[in-house]
């Protein structure tokens, strides 16, 4: 193999057994499986480089990776600030984030004018109900079946899946999971009073890359708006263009309070997230900044990245609508072309989801495609779907290999995954 290095195995080799003594014995069994006992060693645009030589296409990342890896300006921005001032003294005034905040508000039109940085998705997701419960002096919160908002207690009450809140329900309190398909939901809801918010993703993406029906959010907003109930777009995996708009929810004319970003906004090289909310919303933190902060919230190397990745996605834009439409080409027939295994195909720009059969089938698929060259996503809500999340410097090469490489590992997946978990 080409670039086969001794240090690079014995590396590799040494990683896993780390992994399995010190942080979680089936990471090390995956990882081992999908990189065939490599680990993963440099990247760069769609592509990432392994321990033994081999370059992978990168359409994973759980949708981190929208500008690719190491994009020129994201790294050159950290570099610049590395070598002026990385850390924040949390007394003086921060004008890197001041700038950051301004650059994505006016990104979205200025319609949500105040910013909390946070550095994951699911810090955001916990200020945003924070405030809506403090704004409201309401408890009650409304989310939606087969939605994922993050892990961490306030999150993981929003989010879903069984499987990450067994053992926790006590913990998990004042949520209501609506039914994305009754447009009369959120009404039956706040009728009973004391709703704070209601929270959706426009795009579900760890459900398998489900979109929402507009006209089903349409009614939610406006009934929401009637009964004083803030409106949270969860734009975390969907939004920055992912599924073609800047935010989704204000691109399909959704009166939201509040848009929450993170993932690919620290241009995949840093993290960093944010919510974005009107003066309503925003009320509490603006009496009180110090009623919800953290240490490196607005961190200065990642909110330096931000000014330009706004631009890079920006410049990407039209590019990705071609891209999505070539992958509308690469995906089509392929329910057809494998009746054995692919149940059904979703998902809108260059959020994709392919529905197998089984669980077993999925994982066996995701599995056959980093060993032949492909890495995708699990989703973390619906283990029957893999992701396909492009980035937006990805070329229509890129998309025709990728899909070569998915016809055939489906063909393999069909003959050799055994009938009774194909479903
Ligand atoms: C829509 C959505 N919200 C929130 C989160 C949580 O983000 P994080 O894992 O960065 O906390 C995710 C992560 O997948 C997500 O997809």
């Amino acid at each position: 193999m080409s670039g086969t290095s001794r240090a690079g195995h014995a590396d590799a080799a040494e990683a896993f057994d780390q992994l399995r003594r010190h942080l979680s014995p089936k990471l090390a069994l995956t990882g081992n499986f999908a990189g065939r006992g490599a680990v993963e060693e440099r990247a760069e645009g769609c592509r990432v480089t392994l321990s033994d030589g081999r370059t992978v296409l990168d359409f994973g990342s759980y949708a981190v990776t929208l500008l690719g890896h190491r994009h020129p300006a994201a790294v050159a921005a950290v570099r610049r600030q590395l070598d002026t001032m990385p850390t924040s003294t949390r007394s003086l005034a921060n004008p890197v984030a001041a700038r950051a905040a301004a650059c994505l508000s006016g990104y979205l039109g200025d319609a949500l004018p105040k910013v909390y940085f946070g550095l994951n998705g699911a810090d955001v997701v916990e200020v945003a109900v924070k405030l809506a419960r403090l704004a409201t002096g309401r408890g009650r919160v409304l989310a939606v079946r087969g939605g994922f908002h993050g892990k961490s207690l306030g999150a993981l009450a929003l989010t879903h899946s069984p499987l990450y809140r067994v053992g926790l329900l006590g913990c998990l309190t004042d949520v209501v999971h609506l039914d994305p398909q009754d447009p009369q939901a959120v009404l039956r809801e706040v009728a009973g009073g004391q709703v704070a918010a209601v929270v959706f993703e426009p795009v579900q993406g760890e459900n398998g890359a489900v979109p929402l029906a507009t006209e089903v959010l349409r009614q939610w907003c406006a009934d929401a708006a009637r009964h004083g109930t803030f409106v949270i777009a969860d734009e975390i995996q969907c939004g920055l263009r992912r599924c073609g708009a800047r935010s989704v929810a204000l691109a399909d004319g959704l009166p939201v309070d509040a848009v929450l970003f993170g993932k690919p906004l620290g241009g995949g090289v840093l993290p960093l997230s944010a919510l974005l909310c009107t003066e309503r919303m925003y009320a509490p933190l603006a009496a009180d900044p110090f009623l919800h902060s953290a240490t490196f919230g607005g961190h200065p190397l990642a909110c330096a990245v931000l000014p330009e990745v706004l631009p890079a996605i920006e410049q990407l834009a039209d590019h990705g609508r071609v891209l999505s439409g070539l992958l509308d080409g690469a995906l089509d027939g392929l329910r057809e072309r494998h009746p054995g295994v692919v149940r059904e195909v979703r998902g809108r720009g260059l959020l994709r989801g392919i529905d197998f059969s089984s669980p077993q089938a999925a994982g066996w698929v995701v599995m056959e495609l980093a060993g032949a060259g492909l890495l995708v996503s699990p989703c973390l809500g619906r283990p029957t779907t893999v992701r396909l999340l492009p980035p937006l410097v990805s070329t229509a090469a890129d998309i025709a290999r990728a899909a070569e490489i998915l016809d055939t590992a489906i063909e393999v997946a069909e003959r050799t995954v055994p009938a009774a978990s194909a479903g």
